[in-house]
């Protein structure tokens, strides 16, 4: 006897969730037997005129008995209700006769499933990326782990957005060869771009129409001039002297006008401006304690074959 119960919850929790629901089901009894004396009424029978007693603004509330069919409704539930109750938890610890769980259920869906997909995502380990970007079948299924695990992010296209990186072009923050993209997806990334603000408005200034002109963009040339200087104080570490960036750090190309940082209706001015007066730090999270290594394995496949779309012009 002693299998049918658990220790899901103390003693005393235990005991009073099951007070609770047989309680609960005595009132309900109560309520259909109280009722079961009266005479119910079908729909095709005529109504009495009978009322109870109350009346507001003459308006009258008549006792009519209640349906048959919700009678027996009523009645229905009581007798499933017994059923469930012996048959699946729900009365405190005790598990139910049939043993069922939640718990179990999902292992066993889970068990299934590894079975199931267990061999093909071995199988697909084993294909160096470049390879297994170019296959179709696999491809499809590691577009639904992508739908499923990044898109939230990345975008459902993989396109990105204001602090998530578009993973369809050739701009990568850590590189977008095989061995970088495990990495990234393997381990996760951490930006780290400092804030200026210390600097003062000025130096803000000219630095922004320094990034500006390394993108050609249209910018002012004194200041942009006087931000060179502090750029090749403050930022060459990271960013390179050229301002192509340092894929080893996540230090963004800042000479190609494609920017990680922009609100939707932010001009890239004002976005470099805000970059350095508040710094950024995007976290890309580790995904192999989520989805295993196989998975990673195919998803970053996934990715990868993102440049073969692109150069199909789809
Ligand atoms: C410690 C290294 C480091 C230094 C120093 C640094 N940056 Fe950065 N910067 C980064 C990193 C890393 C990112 C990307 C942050 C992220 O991924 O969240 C970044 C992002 C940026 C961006 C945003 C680019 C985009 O695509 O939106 C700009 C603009 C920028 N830096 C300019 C500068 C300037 C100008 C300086 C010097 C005043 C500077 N950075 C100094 C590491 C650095
Ligand atoms: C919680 C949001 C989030 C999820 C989920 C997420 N990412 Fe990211 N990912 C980011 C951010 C933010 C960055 C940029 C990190 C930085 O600024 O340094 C990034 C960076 C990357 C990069 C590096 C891009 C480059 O230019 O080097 C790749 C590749 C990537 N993600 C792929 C994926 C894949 C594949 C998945 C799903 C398995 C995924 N991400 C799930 C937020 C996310």
């Amino acid at each position: 006897m002693s299998d049918l119960w658990d220790n899901a919850l103390p003693g005393f929790w235990s005991v009073w969730v099951i007070a609770l629901t047989l309680i609960t089901l005595v009132l309900v009894v109560w309520v259909v037997a109280a009722n079961a004396g009266r005479d119910t009424i079908s729909n095709d029978e005529p109504h009495s005129h009978r009322t109870t007693g109350h009346e507001v603004d003459g308006i009258e509330e008549f006792d009519n008995p209640m349906p048959r069919w919700w009678f027996y409704l009523f009645v229905a539930t009581v007798v499933f209700t017994l059923g469930y109750l012996a048959l699946y938890p729900g009365l405190g610890n005790f598990k139910g006769l049939l043993g069922w769980s939640q718990q179990a259920q999902w292992e066993e869906e889970v068990a299934a499933a590894e079975a199931r997909f267990g061999p093909i995502f071995a199988r697909y380990h084993d294909v160096p990326i470049p390879e297994l970007a170019q296959n179709g079948e696999a491809m499809q299924i590691a577009g639904r782990l992508f739908a499923n695990n990044c898109a939230v992010c990345h975008g459902v296209g993989a396109q990105g957005g204001d602090g998530f990186p578009n993973l369809t072009d050739d701009d990568w923050l850590y590189g977008g060869e095989p061995e970088a993209l495990l990495t990234t997806l393997t381990q996760g990334r951490r930006g780290v771009m400092p804030a200026w603000a210390h600097l003062g408005e000025e130096a803000i200034e000219d630095l922004t129409q320094h990034v500006l002109a390394l993108s050609e963009l249209e910018h002012d040339a004194a200041r942009a001039q006087s931000g060179a200087q502090r750029y090749a104080s403050f930022c060459v570490a990271c960013h390179g002297a050229n301002g192509t960036g340092n894929q080893a750090l996540g230090a963004p190309n800042l000479t190609n006008d494609i920017w990680l940082y922009r609100a939707p209706d932010q001009s890239v001015a004002d976005a470099i401006r805000q970059t350095l007066t508040e710094g950024r730090s995007g976290v890309m999270p580790a995904q192999a304690p989520f989805i295993g290594e196989a998975r990673v394995h195919l998803v970053a496949a996934y990715v990868y074959s993102l440049r073969f779309k692109n150069a199909d012009g789809d």
